[in-house]
C-alpha cells in the first residue's frame, strides 16, 4: 500500500513538472499574438516604428477639401535607399511613414498655411512573405498613438492597389 502511495505521488510530481512548462508556453503564444498587442494595427499588426521622426524626407503633399491637410512622408535607410536608385519593388524591411496635419493660417505671414492639430499617422512596412496578401505591405493607420479600426484597415490595400500598382502600391515620388 505504502509503494503504491509513494508511486502515484512520484506519478503526480512528475505530471506537474510537465505541464508547467506547457502552460507558459501558452501564455507567451498568447503575449506574440498581434491581436494582443494593444498598439499593433488590426489584420497586419503593424506598430509605430521607433524614431521615424528622425527619417529622411520623401516628399510634402497638401490635401484639399473636404480634409485640408499637410502631410509629409518620411522613409527608413532602406526605403530611401530604394527611392535614390529608383529601384521597385522595394525591398523588405522598407518602412514609410505618413504624418498629417489639419492646417492654420499662419498667425504670421498672410500666405502662409502652417500645421495645426495632427490627425494621423500611417505606416507601410514591407514584407513580401508576411504581407504577400496585400502586394508585400502591412498597413497601420494611428490616431493618438492608438490603432484605428479593422474596417479602416480594410480598406488601405485596396486604394493603393486601384492606383499605383505598378509603382509597388506607392503614391508618394521622391521630391526633388
Ligand atoms: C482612398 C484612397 C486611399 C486609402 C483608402 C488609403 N490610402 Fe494611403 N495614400 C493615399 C494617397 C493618395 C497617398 C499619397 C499621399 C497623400 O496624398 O496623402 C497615400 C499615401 C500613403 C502612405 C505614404 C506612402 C505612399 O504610398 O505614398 C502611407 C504610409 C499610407 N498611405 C498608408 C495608408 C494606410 C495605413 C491606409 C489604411 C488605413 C491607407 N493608406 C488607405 C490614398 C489612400
Amino acid at each position: 500500500m505504502k509503494t503504491v502511495l509513494a508511486v502515484s505521488l512520484a506519478l503526480a510530481a512528475a505530471s506537474a513538472l510537465f505541464t508547467l512548462p506547457a502552460l507558459s508556453a501558452d501564455k507567451a503564444a498568447a503575449k506574440s499574438a498581434p491581436q494582443a498587442n494593444p498598439d499593433a494595427s488590426p489584420i497586419y499588426g503593424v506598430t509605430i516604428p521607433k524614431g521615424y521622426r528622425q527619417w529622411e524626407f520623401v516628399a510634402p503633399a497638401l490635401e484639399k477639401e473636404p480634409l485640408n491637410e499637410l502631410r509629409t512622408v518620411v522613409g527608413n535607410k532602406i526605403a530611401m535607399d530604394a527611392y535614390k536608385k529608383g529601384k521597385l519593388p522595394f525591398p523588405d524591411g522598407s518602412i514609410l511613414v505618413k504624418l498629417a496635419y489639419k492646417y492654420t493660417q499662419s498667425p504670421d505671414f498672410e500666405s502662409a498655411l502652417v500645421p495645426d492639430h495632427p490627425t494621423t499617422v500611417q505606416v507601410m512596412v514591407k514584407d513580401s512573405k508576411k504581407y504577400a496578401a496585400s502586394g508585400g505591405w502591412g498597413y497601420g493607420r494611428f490616431i493618438n498613438g492608438k490603432p484605428v479600426d479593422e474596417a479602416q484597415h480594410q480598406t488601405c490595400f485596396a486604394c493603393h492597389a486601384a492606383r499605383v500598382k505598378d509603382r509597388d502600391y506607392v503614391f508618394t515620388r521622391l521630391a526633388p
